[in-house]
């Protein structure tokens, strides 16, 4: 069977008694499913309990929302990736859309992010998408690619095996309108297709993001360029999350 990764991304909700009750409830609603890979991404102050909580399910991983590239200094209100690898991340999101157009990050500063993540030995999970103005003026896939070259600039060798690509059309975010499956697909053939001119030796999961639920998630999963799902409101619910990662 295709692997398949399911990744939730809680953004700024679950303070860290909830992240543990949520954890522990999952825990006891799901085992692991040969062939299917999690992550949850907590907020900051959530990740160690959650990590703590998961660390008996091998096929679950815990990572941050976001990095800084700087490994300590004076960054107030930041988190570094040893700081993130010490609460239990094993990687983290870069470059999600809320981080891009609400927080100003701009694409070389996904390159640092993604190079402290490899450097360290870390997963980096880049994410890219155009927003509604680019998507009506046929310019999706031109910024998809230009997000992706300049997150992904530099890296080499093995570091390819620790990189996780997720389209998330900003368009599709908490509105509750997804990308059709077919669209996703597309989009996803044309990342698979830049990572391999970027020199990526085989396969990477590319994940879809944006309005993912318990309605559309087995149809997006069943196109073969869509390795998975990056899901935010829907991973919010324990019930809910646990029956679409169990369903596919
Ligand atoms: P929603 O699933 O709430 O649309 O959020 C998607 C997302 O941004 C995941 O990173």
């Amino acid at each position: 069977m295709r692997p398949l990764l399911y990744a939730a991304n809680w953004k700024m909700h679950l303070p860290p008694a909830e992240a543990r009750a949520f954890a522990e409830r999952f825990l006891a609603l799901t085992s692991p499913v040969s062939g299917r890979s999690l992550w949850f991404f907590p907020p900051a102050v959530s990740l160690e309990g959650t990590a703590v909580a998961l660390r008996g399910r091998p096929d679950i991983r815990v990572g941050a929302q976001d990095v800084h590239w700087e490994p300590k200094g004076a960054f107030t209100g930041a988190t570094s990736v040893p700081l993130a690898a010490g609460a239990g991340a094993a990687g983290a999101l870069v470059g999600h859309s809320e981080r891009r157009h609400v927080f100003g990050e701009t694409d070389a500063e996904t390159g640092r992010k993604v190079q402290a993540l490899l450097g360290a030995g870390l997963t980096a999970l880049l994410c890219v998408g155009e927003k509604l103005d680019q998507r009506e003026a046929g310019q999706t896939e031109a910024v998809c690619l230009r997000q992706l070259r300049a997150g992904l600039e530099g890296v080499t060798g093995g570091a390819w095996e620790r990189v996780v690509i997720a389209y998330e059309p900003v368009w599709a975010i908490g509105t509750g309108r997804n990308a059709t499956p077919e669209d996703a697909a597309q989009v996803h053939r044309a990342i698979q297709a830049e990572l391999a001119r970027l020199g990526a030796p085989g396969r990477r999961p590319v994940l879809y993001g944006g309005s993912v639920n318990a309605g559309n998630a087995a149809a997006l999963t069943a196109q073969p360029e869509v390795d998975g799902v990056l899901v935010g409101g829907a991973s919010l619910d324990v019930e809910g999350w646990a029956g679409i990662v169990g369903r596919g």
